[in-house]
């Protein structure tokens, strides 16, 4: 059976978009009950300006407070050198560095243009590369930029590029908005295969829309074999009541089971933690 990995977002991309301050507390007990699931990689804080993410303030809180599980990288975003150092001093098995296909997400997001940000990642890539730790790197709006509309697949291809250039081992595809359609992550996604293969790639759909699931089967058709998703749905966006996170693991994973693919993941633990993640919503 085909394998299918799929990489646990929820303690950060779900947690970071909450209003309420969850305490780390709360934040160990998602993590410790993800650890029993069964996946790979869990990203579990972002070592991002406390200024910019207060939710995201307690990374090292949490990292020190898990019980970790054989086999599983504990991941954390890191923006820039500061990020990064404060990210091994908290044990983090490997980053991530996040960059844009769009200008304006760009800005908003980092504070820089996308060229600036990719300067800024040249330290984080020699840091990590003297201390051997894996870096993942993000393309955000790779279709759709709340602020420049439509996205060129081009532009998100060149990133995606420039960062498996700079040492990335794999790149994540960001829908960040949740506004992708199939034919737009098709395009898009042709596109990046003329640089990056689909071995390197992974998806990171956001369900705003409702057809994260649509755009994983159209990922999986080009074959992309990796996505990113966030247990119980976590996510959203506090200005948008209703609007949906990234697209939930458990449904990820039971259409990829639908499909006859194989995630490796332990469905009822993945039920145990979805439940958790749920009560954690705002
Ligand atoms: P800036 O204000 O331009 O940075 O922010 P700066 O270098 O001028 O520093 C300003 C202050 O922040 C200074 O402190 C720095 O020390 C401090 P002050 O002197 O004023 O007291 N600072 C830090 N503190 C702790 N840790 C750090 C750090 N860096 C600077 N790492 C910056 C630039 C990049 C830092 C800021 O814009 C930022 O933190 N942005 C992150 C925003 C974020 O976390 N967004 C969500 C994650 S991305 C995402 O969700 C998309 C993804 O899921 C994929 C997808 O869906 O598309 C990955
Ligand atoms: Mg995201």
């Amino acid at each position: 059976m085909d394998e299918v990995e799929l990489v646990e977002m929820g303690p950060r991309d779900g947690l970071q978009n909450e209003k309420r301050l969850i305490p780390a507390e709360e934040k160990i007990a998602l993590v410790d009950a993800l650890s029993q699931a069964g996946f790979r990689r869990i990203e579990v804080a972002s070592f991002v300006s406390p200024k910019w993410v207060p939710q995201m303030a307690d990374g090292a809180e949490v990292l020190a407070g898990i019980k970790r599980a054989e086999g599983v990288s504990y991941m954390a975003l890191t923006p820039n050198l500061k990020g990064f150092e404060r990210a091994m001093a908290a044990g983090a098995d490997e980053v991530a560095i996040f960059a844009s296909a769009s200008e304006g997400f760009s800005q908003a997001n980092i504070n820089c243009s996308i060229a600036e940000s990719l300067e800024r990642f040249v330290p984080v890539m020699e840091a990590a590369r003297a201390a051997k730790v894996k870096v993942r790197g993000y393309v955000s709006c790779v279709t759709d930029c709340p602020y420049d509309g439509d996205v060129p697949p081009a532009k998100a291809a060149q990133v995606a590029q420039e960062l498996m250039a700079m040492g990335c081992y794999e790149v994540s595809l960001g829908d960040t908005i949740g506004a992708a359609t199939p034919e737009k992550i098709r395009d898009m996604l042709l596109a990046v295969l003329d640089h990056v293969p689909a071995e390197q790639l992974a998806g990171h759909y956001h369900d705003t829309g409702g057809r994260a699931l649509e755009n994983i089967e159209m990922s999986l058709e080009l074959g992309v074999r990796v996505f990113d998703a966030s247990v119980g749905g976590l996510g959203g966006c506090p200005y948008a009541p209703g609007a949906a996170g990234n697209v939930a693991t458990e449904d990820v994973h039971d259409r990829l089971v639908a499909l006859g693919l194989a995630t490796g993941l332990d469905r009822a633990a993945l039920e145990a933690a979805a439940e958790i993640a749920r009560g954690m919503r705002g």
